[in-house]
């Protein structure tokens, strides 16, 4: 393939890292580096707190078991936790909301492809937990989200901003992936920010086994699990966190070359004046007629693209095929995720670009 969809942007300088974590022996989820990238992302995203995690996944599931300790805290009366997910993400965001609690499918808005929070304040509960997904990059609209109980799965948006603010310490807790294809990688891992310290305490337990406090005591206060990023994954991250700036200056960069390439001839993610995207996903829309052909015509020109399928599509989630969620169908016919990543050269961009206004002025 001559135009990859995705390239982690990682060489010589993570493998050296990693290396010194090896040769000094600190291996598993204790070490020192794991504390270090945890207080400078922390700093980064101007988060009081961050949690290293071993994946974005279970970052989820603690960051929502935490929010539900809080919850029952707080009323010990409540059992049924209901979670608010919008269908067009990736189905992590779902499958951890069902898990931890009831999964509640919400439709997207059509120019933002972020959840439809207009709708939300007439059906949820005081206990109720919305998970808000920063998906392709860009943040949702989190001054509609005030007043709710907020896990936002951020584990596209690393490195975006919402009304001047770095995304990680706006909801009450944020959720970043750090997998290959994301906007910094540690090969699988992931990080929970909060400014909430009593959140903080319960997730930080929950990753952790719920020990107490010094896990040699092995003195456990809360059921949890074993949800440690080593110190490998921590000494890539903390090279990777130093490049996180012109990391996403270059998606920025690429972004504004496939707008300028394409104009109007396609639709694409609407980012508002007050928010700036991440870019982790570039999406065009496209006539449903032409979508696949289009796909077919990149993929001979050895030009990688992907197509995603919303939550209620998914064959776990049958009970949701017959809901309506027009404008989640709309995008699922309409959208094509097209490459992007830090090691791609506006030159790349370019060709991609003039191949779609090519095949498109072809085929009117
Ligand atoms: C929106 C979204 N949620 C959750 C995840 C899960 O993250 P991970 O793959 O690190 O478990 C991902 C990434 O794959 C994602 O894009």
């Amino acid at each position: 393939m001559k135009i990859k969809w995705s390239i982690p942007d990682i060489g010589e300088e993570e493998a050296e890292a990693a290396k010194e974590a090896v040769k000094e022996g600190w291996i598993s989820g204790f070490g020192p580096r794991i504390k270090e990238f945890e207080e400078k992302f922390a700093h980064k995203v101007g988060a009081k707190r961050a949690i290293a995690v071993c994946n974005g996944t279970c970052g989820l599931i603690a960051a929502l078991m935490g929010a539900k300790a809080v919850l029952a805290d707080i009323a010990p009366a409540f059992s049924r936790l209901k979670i608010h997910v919008p269908t067009w993400t990736y189905i992590a965001s779902a499958n951890t909301a069902d898990l931890v609690g009831e999964l509640h499918l919400w439709d997207v808005y059509p120019r933002t492809f972020n959840i439809k929070a207009d709708e939300l304040g007439r059906q949820r509960g005081a206990d109720d937990i919305i998970m808000p997904v920063d998906v392709g990059g860009l943040p949702v609209n989190y001054d509609e989200l005030k007043g709710y109980n907020t896990i936002a799965d951020s584990s596209e948006s690393l490195g975006a901003v919402y009304n001047g603010r770095k995304i990680g310490s706006i909801a009450d807790a944020h959720v970043f992936s750090f997998f290959s294809s994301k906007v910094i990688t540690t090969g699988e891992g992931g990080m929970i920010t909060t400014n909430n310290n009593f959140l903080g305490e319960k997730i930080r337990k929950i990753t952790n086994q719920g020990y107490a406090g010094n896990p040699w005591d092995y003195w456990h206060v809360m059921k949890g699990f074993n949800f440690r990023m080593t110190e490998m994954q921590a000494a890539i991250g903390l090279v990777q966190l130093r490049k996180l700036d012109t990391f996403v200056n270059k998606r920025r960069i690429l972004a504004k070359v496939y707008r300028e390439t394409l104009s109007d001839l396609v639709e694409y993610q609407y980012e508002p004046e007050n928010r700036k995207s991440s870019y982790y996903l570039f999406t065009i829309l496209v006539p449903p007629k032409i979508r696949n052909q289009l796909r077919e015509h990149l993929q001979r020109n050895e030009i990688e693209t992907r197509l995603w399928r919303p939550v209620h599509m998914q064959t776990p989630y049958a009970e949701f095929y017959h809901q309506s969620f027009l404008y989640a169908d709309y995008l699922y016919n309409w959208h094509l995720h097209l490459p992007i990543h830090n090691c791609m050269t506006e030159e790349e961009a370019l060709l991609v670009g003039e191949t779609i206004v090519k095949y498109m002025r072809d085929n009117k």
